[in-house]
């Protein structure tokens, strides 16, 4: 059984993680809308992806009993002033996120609740790659260059990622 205090902190990051496809969803519509179909597709499919973290919490929240709430959304982000800036905020949200993770297992912890520490155990990892995930991307973006030529390139090196699940590495699509 969730303790109060433990529910709490899953339901806000069931939010959190609704927060996240919200954002990369509009962030592929402002590279879509920016003819940088790559990355959008990319961070579409990423969106995607934070659905599926936002429901395995949920389901957990209502496997022990309680009763997952939902809370309004804040309205991400739109506008962005280079694809630089776009992944640069994707890679400092992730290392937010990372945070709140970390958090939740300190909560855990402190609430001598292993259920759901073993639980989150998934989302640390699922960071870890996360946040490598990102970090290739910012890679690439300094190594190909988002200027001219730079930008038709980088557009297509990114559509070719895929998200990985945990224990995977990230490797282009083939
Ligand atoms: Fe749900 Fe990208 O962390």
């Amino acid at each position: 059984m969730l303790s109060e205090k433990m529910l709490a902190r899953l339901n806000e990051q069931i939010a959190l993680e609704f927060e996240s496809a919200n954002l990369y969803l509009q962030m592929s519509a402002w590279c879509l809308a920016h003819g940088l179909d790559g990355c959008g597709r990319f961070l579409r499919e990423h969106s995607q992806e934070e659905m599926g973290h936002m429901f395995r919490l949920f389901d957990y929240v209502n496997e022990t009993g309680a009763q997952a709430v939902l809370r309004a959304l804040e309205a991400p982000r739109h506008e962005y002033g280079s694809v630089r800036e776009v992944f640069e905020a994707t890679f400092e949200h992730e290392r937010f996120i990372t945070g709140k993770i970390n958090e939740l297992v300190d909560t855990a912890f402190a609430e001598k609740d292993y259920s759901t520490f073993n639980f989150l155990q998934w989302y640390v990892s699922e960071q870890h790659e996360e946040e490598a995930l990102f970090q290739r991307v910012l890679d690439l973006v300094e190594l190909v260059g988002s200027d001219g030529k730079g930008l038709f390139h980088l557009d297509r090196e990114i559509g070719k990622l895929r998200t990985p699940g945990p224990g995977t590495e990230a490797a282009p699509a083939g």
